[in-house]
């Protein structure tokens, strides 16, 4: 059995099929799955889907993208949120120097807010850290956001940088990345991690992993995921499903 930790399945592109992806993911092994929120306009329908589907979960919280999203309204509703039982994590939230630069201070600001929001839950975080590696890290330092719970979703950092947020408690989620024949770094990562601090993830519709490289991503194919780390760290498909599927279980409450 596997977890897809990040899947942006609440989007359009999958509104007329949601039953046939959550079927297909069945089918490939995939029991459950976690939809990040994104913005607050969004988190309605994370809601809906997740007390639909038995094995759907949800998270709440504003991406960096998305920060002229994020005032009281938004906070008080992320707030009332974390209530649901099925909503388990805040995220995804963080730092994103990749697209826009220009309101940094305003990106750490509304990560270290939603950061607290967390810890007040007893929630684990969805962290976003894309080209922000130094920043993140300090701010989850500051913040002690390893007493909830952290998650790096789709790690890009170096395998040093892995191995610092391991030494911080932190997990390391995996996605279609780890497939890519270039994908030097992230390679490397998903040997050395630890596998009590390993998480699969598709954040699809995004980063398909190979052989569907180029097309859209749904949950079912992190089952390529986990076969390429199998591959890469010379142990059995079951051994990183079992683990993964475990530290999931574990962190999420799920
Ligand atoms: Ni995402």
């Amino acid at each position: 059995m596997l977890i897809d930790t990040h899947t942006h399945i609440d989007m359009e592109n999958f509104a007329d099929r949601f039953d046939a992806v959550v079927q297909t993911a069945k089918d490939y092994g995939v029991e459950k799955v976690v939809i990040p929120g994104v913005e607050p306009s969004g988190f309605d329908r994370i809601i809906k889907l997740c007390e639909e589907y038995p094995d759907v979960y949800g998270a709440v919280g504003v991406h960096p993208e998305e920060l002229n999203s994020y005032n009281e309204e938004a906070e008080n509703r992320i707030k009332e949120l974390l209530k649901h039982k099925k909503i388990i994590a805040v995220g995804e939230i963080g730092l994103d120097y990749y697209w826009d630069k220009s309101q940094i201070e305003k990106q750490k600001e509304i990560f270290e807010r939603q950061i607290l929001i967390a810890k007040q839950a007893q929630k684990p975080i969805l962290v976003h850290d894309r080209e922000a590696h130094p920043d993140s890290f300090e701010i989850l330092k500051k913040t002690n956001a390893a007493e909830t719970g952290v998650v790096m979703h789709c790690f890009s950092g170096s395998p040093e940088f892995a191995q610092q947020c391991i030494n911080e408690g932190f997990y390391i989620a995996l996605g279609g990345v780890v497939t890519f024949k270039n994908a030097k770094k992230v390679k490397e990562v998903a040997k050395t991690v630890p596998l009590d601090k390993l998480l699969l993830e598709t954040d699809a519709p995004y980063m398909t992993p190979v052989p569907f490289r180029g097309k859209e991503n749904q949950p079912a194919y992190v089952k390529f995921v986990a076969e390429e780390i199998a591959k890469l760290r010379g142990v059995s498909f079951e051994e990183i499903a079992e683990a993964t599927t475990a530290n999931a279980k574990k962190l999420l409450k799920i």
